[in-house]
Formats: C-alpha cells, sequence, structure tokens
C-alpha cells in the first residue's frame, strides 16, 4: 500500500538549459498574486514598458535591465503583507490592488479608499477607529509601507544577480515625477528612467484591466505631469494608436513575446549553483509574508536533505529535492495574510483558500520548462498516504518517495519551529506525533531516515 511511485527522472541536464528569463517571469506570476492582480500583470507590463523603452532607442544592456526592472517590480511585494493585513484588518490583496487604482496625490480618492478598505466586516466603532488612525498616521505609514517593500525588493533584485541600475529602478518604483512620490519625494529626472517607465506601464495595466484602452490612456494623461514624466507620457500616446500594442496584451503567447525582447546576446542560461541560488531567494520571498513562516522553507530543505542523505539518494536527485523543498510553498503568496496569520481557528473558506497554495505552487513552478518534476513534488507536499490529503486526494502509489520526504520535513518543521504564540516543541516529543501518523500521513522509510537523522544531531 505504501510503495512509491518512480524515482523523479534526473532533471539536472534539463535544468541546465533553463533562461533566467523563463525563470523569472514564471516567478511574476506569484508576485502577481501577492500583489491581488489579474495574473500576467508583471507580464503585461514588461511588454508595454519594453514598448516604451524601445521606442526611446534603448541600447541591448539598458533593454535587458528594463526588461528585468519591469518583471521584478514587485519582488518585494511579500515583505509589506502582515503589516497591511494589520493595518487595514482588510485582505491584503484586495487593498494592494484598490490602492494601485486611486490617485494617492488626491485627497478626496485617498480619503474614500481607506473608508471603504478599512476592516468592512468590523463594528461601526471599530471600524472609525482604525480609519482615525490611518487619517492621522497615513503619510508616515505610507512611507513606512513603500519603504518596506521597496528597499526588500532592491535587495531581492541584487541577491538575482541583477545590476545595480535594476535595483535601484525598483527601489525608486513608487516615485512620482512632481516629487510627492515615496520613498526620498524625487523629483523628474533625478527618477531612474526604468522606475518612471515601470510606473507608467503599472497604472496602464490596472485601468487596462478594469476599463479598457481608453480608461487606460485617460488615466495617463489625467497623470501627466503629477505621476507621469510628459516625456514619456507623449512615447505612449504615440504607441496607444496602434493595435499591435494593445494585442499584444494578450494572454496567448505574451511570455513568449515578452522573453522575446531579450537581445539575443544578453540572455543567460542558468548554471546549476545559479538555479539554486534563485531557489533560495524566491523561498525567501515567501517566508517573509508572514511573521509565522520565518526561514520556515531554508529549515524544509535542510530536513528533506538530511532525510535524502541518509536514503543514500544520488547528489543529483538531492539538489532536486533541495529545490522542490525551498519552493513548496510559493504558491502561499497567493493566500492572503488575513488567513496566513489567523491565530485562531479557520472556518471553511479559509480552509478552501489554504489549498491552494500548492496548486499555485505547481502552477507557477510548471511553467519553468525543465522544473516540471520539481513542480509535482512541490505541488503535492500536502498529500497524504491515505489519500485524505489535498489538492488532489492522491494515495501512496501516486506519491513519489521525493515528495513523501518534502511532506515529512514540512510537517516536522510545522510542529518544532517556534511560533510568536508558542515554544518550539522538544524533539523527542515532535518524533513521537510523527510516529502516530507513519502509514497514513508519513512514509515510514522516511520517517526512520529522519528519525535516525535526529539522533545523530544529538538532540532527541
Ligand atoms: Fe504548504
Ligand atoms: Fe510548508
Amino acid at each position: 500500500m505504501l510503495s512509491s511511485s518512480s524515482t523523479p527522472s534526473s532533471e539536472p541536464h534539463a535544468e541546465s538549459t533553463i533562461h533566467q528569463g523563463a525563470v523569472i517571469a514564471a516567478v511574476s506570476f506569484a508576485l502577481d498574486l501577492t500583489e491581488g492582480q489579474p495574473p500576467g500583470h508583471s507580464l503585461r507590463c514588461a511588454w508595454m514598458g519594453m514598448q516604451i523603452g524601445l521606442s526611446l532607442g534603448l541600447e541591448e544592456e539598458q533593454q535587458t535591465e528594463l526588461l528585468y526592472s519591469l518583471l521584478l517590480k514587485d519582488a518585494g511585494c511579500s515583505s509589506n503583507a502582515a503589516r497591511l493585513w494589520e493595518l487595514y484588518g482588510n485582505d491584503e490583496r484586495l487593498v494592494k490592488h484598490d490602492y494601485k487604482l486611486v490617485d494617492n496625490q488626491n485627497f478626496l480618492q485617498l480619503a474614500r479608499f481607506v473608508f471603504r478598505e478599512s476592516a468592512p466586516q468590523d463594528t461601526l466603532r471599530n471600524r472609525l477607529a482604525r480609519i482615525l488612525y490611518l487619517g492621522r498616521n497615513g503619510d508616515k505609514l505610507a512611507t513606512e509601507l513603500v519603504q518596506t517593500r521597496c528597499q526588500r525588493g532592491a535587495q531581492i533584485a541584487k541577491q538575482l544577480g541583477m545590476s545595480d541600475n535594476v535595483a535601484m529602478a525598483i527601489h525608486c518604483l513608487d516615485e512620482q515625477w512632481n516629487g510627492k512620490g515615496r520613498p526620498e519625494g524625487l523629483q523628474g529626472e533625478s527618477i531612474p528612467l526604468y522606475s518612471r517607465i515601470a510606473l507608467l506601464a503599472q497604472v496602464m495595466d490596472v485601468f487596462h484591466q478594469t476599463g479598457g484602452r481608453h480608461a487606460a490612456l485617460q488615466e495617463v494623461k489625467k497623470r501627466r505631469g503629477t505621476w507621469f514624466d510628459p516625456a514619456l507620457v507623449r512615447v505612449v500616446e504615440k504607441l496607444a494608436v496602434q493595435d499591435k500594442f494593445w494585442e499584444g496584451l494578450q494572454e496567448e503567447g505574451l511570455e513568449a513575446r515578452v522573453l522575446s525582447l531579450e537581445p539575443i546576446a544578453q540572455r543567460k542560461v542558468l548554471t546549476e549553483d545559479l538555479l539554486d541560488q534563485m531557489a533560495e531567494v524566491f523561498a525567501s520571498i515567501v517566508d517573509i509574508k508572514s511573521p509565522y513562516t520565518h526561514n520556515h522553507s531554508q529549515r524544509v530543505r535542510f530536513y528533506a536533505d538530511e532525510v535524502a542523505q541518509e536514503l543514500g539518494f544520488s547528489e543529483g536527485r538531492r539538489r532536486s529535492l533541495r529545490r522542490a523543498a525551498l519552493l513548496h510553498d510559493l504558491g502561499k503568496l497567493g493566500v492572503s495574510n488575513h488567513i496566513l496569520d489567523k491565530p485562531g481557528k479557520l472556518d471553511e473558506e479559509e480552509w478552501a483558500a489554504i489549498r491552494l497554495h500548492p496548486v499555485y505552487t505547481e502552477e507557477v513552478l510548471s511553467r519553468i520548462p525543465g522544473l516540471h518534476t520539481i513542480a509535482k513534488m512541490a505541488g503535492a507536499h500536502h498529500e497524504r498516504l491515505d489519500g485524505s490529503g489535498y489538492p488532489n486526494s492522491l494515495h501512496a502509489e501516486q506519491i513519489s518517495l521525493d515528495t513523501r520526504i518534502v511532506t515529512l520535513a514540512d510537517f516536522f518543521d510545522a510542529i518544532t519551529a517556534a511560533r510568536p504564540y508558542r515554544e518550539a516543541m522538544p524533539l523527542a516529543k515532535a518524533l513521537t506525533i510523527i510516529q502516530n501518523e507513519v502509514g497514513t500521513v508519513i512514509d515510514p522509510e522516511c520517517y526512520a531516515a529522519l528519525h535516525a537523522r535526529v539522533h545523530g544531531w544529538g538532540l532527541a
């Protein structure tokens, strides 16, 4: 009953042809989820922003920098999610989504936004107290939120091996032409060109998604000279009369169209080490989303690798496993912090949202050619041998040994890690709890390997 499906094919050969652009374009879908944007937002921004850049006659190196600035503009998005939830008492993905439709230089629009988004389910009295607090501290809070996001985003870009120009572009995404943006209040051409283009593309996409071409263009014109560089608005006006500019945004083939805009000489094939490094950076984007998951993915990677070593896995197979372990919760970027950080019991609807996270994980990773096995492994980490897991209620024979290791490592960390509301559980007790799940949730061979390893650490 417990026999596992065949071992994964040796993926490292396929992985050696993976392009940096393909990985970042795929992960941009996870960033869209965190921002509450319809899937493909970052790619659409990249398409529009690149058309602007090409019209300006950017050099090849600049084109590449602009492309990655656009795809990674929201790299820091998970870092302020918990704080946004705390401040607004509302699904922060909705708050983020709706905020992108607001002109924050317009007091009335901003006031309406705060009133509408502040804890809509709460009592009137609590809501008013919250609104008052947000109103009194609005400026300071907005700067804090932008600062957290842009500093973290720039740091992530550097960790991914991007140039200083890309990091700076992400850092300055929310600066506005007339100096009323954040975090530095930069003005005019002191704002990096890539940031000016990215903000313009971002606003165009959100208005295009909600109101079509006309709405997008109107909004850009309305914010000419306040938010946007008038010279860039002129470029957009010229582009907007061409059907191909808008037709390029169609979902089908968008990813390939956008990636084809990276000049051939600039395209980078990832080495195995770089791919490992990227997996680690993406894992950190996930873990920072919630105060409860600090370093969770790193520890799952460690435990999974320990078990794999005990089971005598080859280095290539361990490498794939480590990546799957690091990325298993990537889909949590699409789950609101009002659920992830909820101290009490989850209701049915909230559980349904939680059950989606491995689905998102698999969807995002499956976009990367050469990572399909890892995508499947990571996407099945909540399946259980007895068929009672999620999202697909797989049974033992459908769950690979590698996936079973990720499941065990995840389970082990979930019960042993210290939480803000709970001390770390002694390892001996944790092992007993896991032992009770052997055969139904946990694979006996994996459990024996972990048990042997834990004793080797001399901690239990
Ligand atoms: Fe999970
Ligand atoms: Fe997890």
